[in-house]
Parts: structure tokens; sequence; C-alpha cells
């Protein structure tokens, strides 16, 4: 995992990028973490470049979106897997589902950008950052142990 600290003209972005530490072992997953942080990356861009509101509410949207398909898949995943942890997880989910609708209406009562620079940072990106290479690498440890004693 990387995290870039990108100076733009006007502004101090950090930058969240994927890589191979914190692959999960399973594609589909993995491909969803990546989008998920190039789509945190975007949102940070667009908020601190200053375009139009529209375009970062939309993006907002669909991050909201696209987070809760990606804990419905991965979810089922570990419930497919008989993983020990799953309901601790679930809620690590749901606690993370509460702060992003915080972080939303905070965007739509126009709070200022510092505070949603802070928002995007600690709670979606470092939240992120932290879930995928602490908790979600959990189940993969577990299904690789479970797969040894199989064998
Ligand atoms: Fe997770």
């Amino acid at each position: 995992m990387w995290i870039i600290i990108l100076i733009k003209q006007n502004y101090m972005a950090i930058h969240f990028e994927w890589t191979e530490d914190i692959s999960v072992g399973n594609e589909i997953i993995d491909g969803q973490h990546k989008r998920l942080l190039d789509q945190i990356n975007k949102i940070f861009d667009e908020i601190f470049s200053g375009v139009d509101h529209e375009k970062v509410k939309e993006a907002i949207q669909f991050l909201d979106k696209y987070i809760q398909e990606h804990f419905t898949y991965e979810e089922t995943y570990m419930t497919n897997i008989n993983y020990p942890h799953l309901i601790e997880h679930k809620n690590l989910h749901h606690e993370f589902i509460q702060k992003y609708y915080k972080f939303k209406e905070d965007f739509n009562t126009g709070i200022n950008k510092e505070t949603l620079l802070l928002e995007i940072e600690s709670y979606i990106g470092l939240w992120w950052v932290n879930h995928i290479a602490k908790e979600d690498k959990r189940y993969q440890l577990y299904l690789i142990d479970s797969n040894k004693k199989i064998k």
C-alpha cells in the first residue's frame, strides 16, 4: 500500500495506491478494493481542485453505492468460506457506512473544505487502508490456514 502526497498548484492531496501486499487473494475483491481507492482519490482531487459541486456529488453517490455492493459481495464471500469472525467484520462495515453518511451529510450542508479534507483522509481513506490491510487480510490468512488443515 502506498500513500502518496501530491502537492499541486494550490492544494495538497493524498493519494491511496493499491499494491500487491494488501491483496486478499481474491481477484474480484482485490479489483473492488482498487476501484474504491481510485474513487476516493478522484473525490479528493475534485473537491480540492474546485470543480463543480454536482460532479463531486455524483462521485460521492457512486462511491456510496459501490461500497454497499462491495460489502455485500465480501460478506457473502466470508459466509461461503465459513469465516469465524464474520459478525465482527460485518459490524466494522456497518460502522463505516455510518461514518460515510456523516461525510455525505457534511458535504451536502456545505461544510468547509478543510473539514471535508480531514474527513476523507481519516474517515474514508485511512479507514480503508487500515481495513483492507488488517481486517480483510485476516480472512485471507484464515482461508490459507484452513486449506492447510484439509490437506
Ligand atoms: Fe471488509
